[in-house]
């Protein structure tokens, strides 16, 4: 997978520059439901309204929705507004480096604070978003249905266990990067993928089986 990363992986991506748990709290955000290509020119609009949470937390709630408008899900928009001012009248600006206190604030939740601590804090934290669970359910063929607890607490076990010690920056946006471009939900390109040779999905001959729909 990392050697994938160095040959295919995304390196250039504005907020894969000049690495801050701002920039990155911002772009994960803004790549929850949205593509890169399409978070892109957005994500650059809004760094030069916005260059720290400092701005961020004093602006307008009407400016901030304006230039989230057109990437749709206004509740992101709203959420990253109120945990900025939470950021700065909680934390004095600095994002906490504790999983547990980033996954408390407004829009963040549990993978969301693993991607930011992982990519920009430096902290080992295994991520868990809609991708990264097509690549494990289908890599290790899980049956039933993942918004079962069950079958959840297995992922998250999984995801923790398959974090490595080192690299975990490379990792966790490598498996996403592999979830959303190679690993796709309905037409997954089994032929280019690093993960073929062992992906019991794979070998099961209908990779998009996995994840399995919710039963009826
Ligand atoms: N989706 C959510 N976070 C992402 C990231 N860092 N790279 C690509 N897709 C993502």
């Amino acid at each position: 997978m990392l050697a994938w990363y160095q040959q295919h992986g995304r390196k250039h991506l504005p907020w894969q520059q000049q690495i801050t748990p701002y920039r990155v709290w911002v772009s994960e955000i803004m790549l929850q439901q949205t593509q890169v290509t399409t978070v892109i020119p957005y994500y650059e609009r809004f760094m030069q309204r916005f260059p720290d949470v400092f701005s961020l937390a004093q602006a307008e709630q009407d400016e901030v929705l304006h230039l989230w408008t057109g990437l749709g899900y206004y509740a992101r928009g709203r959420n990253l507004h109120a945990c900025a001012k939470q950021v700065v009248e909680q934390y004095q600006g600095e994002f906490p480096q504790d999983l547990e206190a980033l996954a408390d604030l407004p829009g963040i939740g549990r993978s969301t604070a693993a991607a930011i601590a992982s990519i920009s804090m430096g902290m080992r934290a295994a991520i868990m978003d809609g991708n990264v669970k097509r690549v494990l359910t289908r890599f290790f063929a899980i049956e039933g249905w993942p918004g079962q607890t069950s079958v959840n607490k297995e992922l998250w076990q999984l995801a923790e266990s398959l974090t490595p010690e080192h690299s975990f920056r490379e990792y966790t946006q490598v498996m996403m990067d592999l979830g959303a471009t190679l690993c796709t939900r309905s037409k997954p390109a089994c032929g280019i993928c690093p993960l073929q040779p062992h992906c019991a999905g794979y070998a099961s001959g209908e990779p998009t089986q996995y994840p399995h729909s919710k039963p009826k």
